[in-house]
């Protein structure tokens, strides 16, 4: 006899990124979200309001521009430091989209369903830095979603390169936000 298939919940992690650290960071947070849900990484303006209406966890995650979420002109600012010569940068696919800002005034309330955020900054104490990952979590809370961790932040160096760990430091943050849900 056919055995029911067991039906895993469901996951979306959403990244605003103009560099691409928020993008690797959201892709090794999934990695360790799988071992209890299926996930789906989207690009902020491409989260669909199906994908949103479909899941059991809500990760949001974007770069710290300015000690907090980013805006218009600080996007403008990270294309202008990526085209500086030598500076070894390269935009994201996705850098050109909406900043994570615009996108929460646009989602539908939730009724409770969990959520997390987290950021990406420099490395340096938060006090000095800011961290875009409160915001976010202040932002899921007024929508209505349940906020079950901690915000968390990976961090980068002067040069704005993800500092050597930060990928697998990420890996074992979504293990546990899975442990914390699942
Ligand atoms: C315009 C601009 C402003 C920034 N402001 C801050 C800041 O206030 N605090 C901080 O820790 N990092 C700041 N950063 C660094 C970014 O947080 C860091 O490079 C981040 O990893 C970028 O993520 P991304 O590669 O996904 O775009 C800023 C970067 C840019 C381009």
């Amino acid at each position: 006899m056919a055995r029911k298939k067991e039906s895993r919940m469901r996951a979306l992690v959403v990244y605003e990124s103009m560099f691409g650290n928020t993008h690797t960071v959201a892709e090794r947070i999934a990695d360790g979200l799988r071992r209890r849900f299926d996930v789906t990484v989207v690009a902020v303006d491409k989260a669909t309001a199906d994908q949103m209406a479909q899941i059991d966890l809500l990760v949001v995650g974007g770069p710290t521009h300015v000690h907090g979420l980013s805006s218009e002109r600080s996007r403008q600012g990270a294309h202008e430091v990526a085209e500086k010569e030598g500076s070894g940068l390269t935009m994201d696919p996705d850098a050109d989209g909406a900043g994570l800002r615009d996108w929460f005034h646009g989602i539908s309330d939730s009724h409770e369903t969990a959520a997390a955020a987290f950021d990406t900054r420099i490395d340096a104490p938060a006090a000095l830095t800011g961290r875009a990952s409160k915001g976010i979590a202040k932002r899921l809370s007024r929508r209505g979603y349940r906020v079950v961790a901690t915000p968390e932040s990976f961090l980068v160096d002067k040069q704005n390169r993800l500092l050597p760990g930060e990928a697998a430091r990420a890996v074992a943050w979504g293990a546990e936000l899975a442990e914390v849900v699942g």
